[in-house]
């Protein structure tokens, strides 16, 4: 077996390559692509074929795609060139404790593209070296669901810029050491996209991209499993189009159509746009709703193994042409499923919703259980991946965890789950939190919350109330969930707005495009006005920005945040979260106390986990002061300790 793959492997490149050498202009250009086709081929071929080798013209898109990993080798800047080859030297470069990432939208952080290079030196500030821009791309003009309808991947909506403008922006950042992160929404265009245009002028070829039917009778096969994701706005998942006469499969908005993967040309003409945007200069690609990519009659055509095999064979493509760039998964499903995107040949890196919403879950709760037995089990992942550790984004927080889990803690997962909706949207008595339902399922009561990370904290209310002790302890919560995302493991990734401790913004209740998704309280414009507000160290503002920058230089200066393992750490008291991190014979201890009041724990346990013989214990977090002496290790309520054995001689 093995050996007829391998010969049919080399038949097929003996074929091919042929057809695509006289393009190469010197031997060494055709030297180095034959050294990335040669090691990645073999998987790439194996893929497509498992996915599409049964078609009749398999043969002559397998030869379409080697001249699109070509021109794209070919076409590929040479400072990214250089920068591939320095990664594959150093694949782990995204594990760095310097590492520290953010999220933006380009409008509402600086305007546009041009004013966005202003903006690098507030970036350099915060001690950025990874920028998410979030959906660029030429879209529909009056709701383009953020962006993630994307009308042309090659074209930048013109209020933001010019393609030119953004390769610029990319360089720019390059020059600071921040890399650039694109979306590649790939599992739907928006209907205005010239291959949806020309399906709805009937284009047979392009009807193909798309899943288009006649009659209702035919999405019987499919519309009974699937979820609905934007019940409220959309119920089901099919969009009826008067003009075509047809049915088009709509995972997300009516505006959004599903890709038709099954078509290889789609395959290719993906990978064109893929490799156009790392041509650009994305260092990072995250790959959006990634788990709903493959459809398969009779299942809910989420996560099947066909996604799996689609998004790797992506990997081998890119690395064939562009092999310095990652791929970042943005799979928000149940938890063991997102972990089976993670691969280095499948996404280096993913989004972890469930650190996100156990973050939150233990806020409201103070207590740990939930979240340290749900990361247990969940958390580890391969050595030459990693997380995007976040703790609030564009998008709505879903209540993700395993149900055995909870019910393991006698904890039903659906009262739970309806408990935290309440408490995060302030109606459970007591509760701290100011957000937002997002589409509430009036069938199933399901719903999800938005809202800006300081308004869920609790600063709003306590601002509202005027009630200091309240203001104080929102901030610590904030600081204490920055505090985790820093020290996890992972790459942090912060929203901007966040950093300034932002709240809320209703106005979006007020426009006709955006009054439908609650998110929009989470999109919050970031001015000049509001950057100026961390100079004020006596404001809120100020102080989360402080208290933040405090946390990032230290992490910056800890190799053991870095490149290390993660253990977490049941610690035996139900309020205080713990884990360690480790690399060769050193280790770290975080602690952090979901409670509103005082508690210890036992030292031994902190003898326990660090290396024997560590008496001296210091706190990076407490200016590098030992703990005390005694037999127990206090936290204050929020507080987050980050410890390790001071090394002799010290
Ligand atoms: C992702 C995005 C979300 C968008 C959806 C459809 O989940 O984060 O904002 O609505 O994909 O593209
Ligand atoms: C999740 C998110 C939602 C997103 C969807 C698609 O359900 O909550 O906002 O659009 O995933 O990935």
């Amino acid at each position: 077996m093995i050996h007829n793959l391998d010969y049919d492997t080399r038949l097929t490149l003996e074929r091919l390559l042929p057809r695509i050498q006289p393009k190469a202009s010197s031997d060494a250009e055709w030297r180095d692509f034959r050294t990335n086709l040669d090691a990645q081929f073999p998987r790439l071929f194996q893929l497509l074929r498992g996915l599409y080798g049964n078609q009749y013209d398999f043969f002559y898109h397998l030869e379409s795609l080697l001249h699109i990993l070509f021109d794209a080798f070919q076409e590929r800047p040479k400072v990214l060139r250089q920068q591939d080859r320095q990664r594959l030297k150093d694949p782990l470069w995204f594990k760095r404790e310097q590492m520290l990432g953010a999220a933006c939208y380009v409008d509402l952080f600086a305007g546009d593209l041009k004013r966005l290079r202003d903006r690098i030196p507030y970036l350099k500030e915060l001690g950025l070296t990874y920028l998410h821009l979030m959906p660029l791309f030429k879209a529909p003009a009056d709701n383009s669901d953020g962006g993630y309808a994307v009308s042309d991947y090659r074209q930048v909506n013109p209020d933001l810029g010019t393609m030119a403008e953004l390769k610029r922006l990319a360089s720019a950042l390059r020059k600071e050491g921040i890399v650039m992160v694109l979306d590649f929404v790939f599992n739907h265009t928006s209907d205005e996209h010239r291959w949806a245009v020309q399906a709805q002028q009937g284009d047979p070829e392009y009807l193909d991209y798309y899943f288009c039917f006649d009659n209702r009778d035919e999405l019987a096969p499919y519309e009974p499993y699937l979820r609905e994701i934007f019940p409220e706005v959309r119920p089901g998942c099919f969009t009826w189009r008067e003009d075509m006469q047809k049915w088009v499969w709509t995972t997300f908005n009516s505006f959004q159509w599903d890709l038709n993967y099954r078509n290889p040309a789609v395959f290719n003409a993906m990978l064109g746009e893929l490799l156009y945007l790392a041509n650009a200069g994305a260092d990072v690609l995250r790959f959006d709703a990634l788990a709903f990519v493959w459809k398969q009659a009779g299942t809910p055509c989420e996560n099947l193994p066909e996604a799996h095999r689609l998004i790797q064979a992506f990997n081998a493509a890119a690395r064939i042409a562009v092999p310095g760039v990652l791929f970042k998964s943005e799979a928000i499903v149940h938890p063991d499923e997102v972990v089976r995107y993670i691969d280095f040949d499948e996404c280096q890196l993913s989004y972890n919703p469930l650190f996100m919403a156990m973050l939150w879950n233990s806020l409201a709760t103070r207590d740990v259980r939930l979240m340290t037995r749900s990361l247990q089990a969940r958390f580890p992942i391969p050595d030459d991946t990693a997380w995007v550790n976040y703790i609030r984004g564009h998008d709505d927080i879903g209540w993700t965890f395993d149900d055995t889990i909870a019910w393991s803690l006698a904890t039903d997962p659906d009262h739970h789950r309806r408990f935290l909706n309440q408490y995060y949207t302030g109606q459970f008595p007591g509760s701290f939190a100011r957000g937002v339902p997002f589409q509430e399922n009036k069938t199933t009561g399901d719903c999800r919350v938005a809202g800006q990370l300081a308004s869920l904290a609790g600063l709003e209310k306590a601002i509202d109330d005027q009630n200091d002790e309240e203001i104080d302890r929102s901030i610590n919560r904030i600081l204490m969930m920055h505090a985790l995302i820093l020290s996890a493991g992972g790459i942090p990734v912060l929203y901007i707005g966040d950093e300034l401790g932002l709240l809320n913004d209703y106005s979006y209740q007020q426009d006709v495009h955006k009054q439908n998704d609650s998110r929009w309280v989470n999109r919050v414009p970031i001015g000049d006005a509001q950057l100026e507000l961390r100079h004020q160290p006596d404001t809120p503002n100020g102080r989360v920005y402080a208290g933040l920058q405090r946390l990032i230089r230290i992490r910056k200066q800890t190799p053991l945040l870095g490149n290390a393992s993660t253990h977490i750490v049941d610690t035996g008291n139900v309020h205080v979260f713990g884990l360690t991190r480790h690399r060769d014979a050193e280790t770290l201890v975080v602690l952090a106390n979901f409670a509103d009041f005082e508690q210890s724990l036992d030292r031994h346990l902190l003898q326990s986990l660090l290396p024997a013989g560590s008496e001296r214990i210091v706190d990076l977090l407490d200016d590098g002061q030992a703990l005390p002496d005694g037999h127990r290790v206090s936290l204050q309520p929020h507080q987050v300790r980050w410890l390790v054995a001071e090394r002799q001689g010290v």
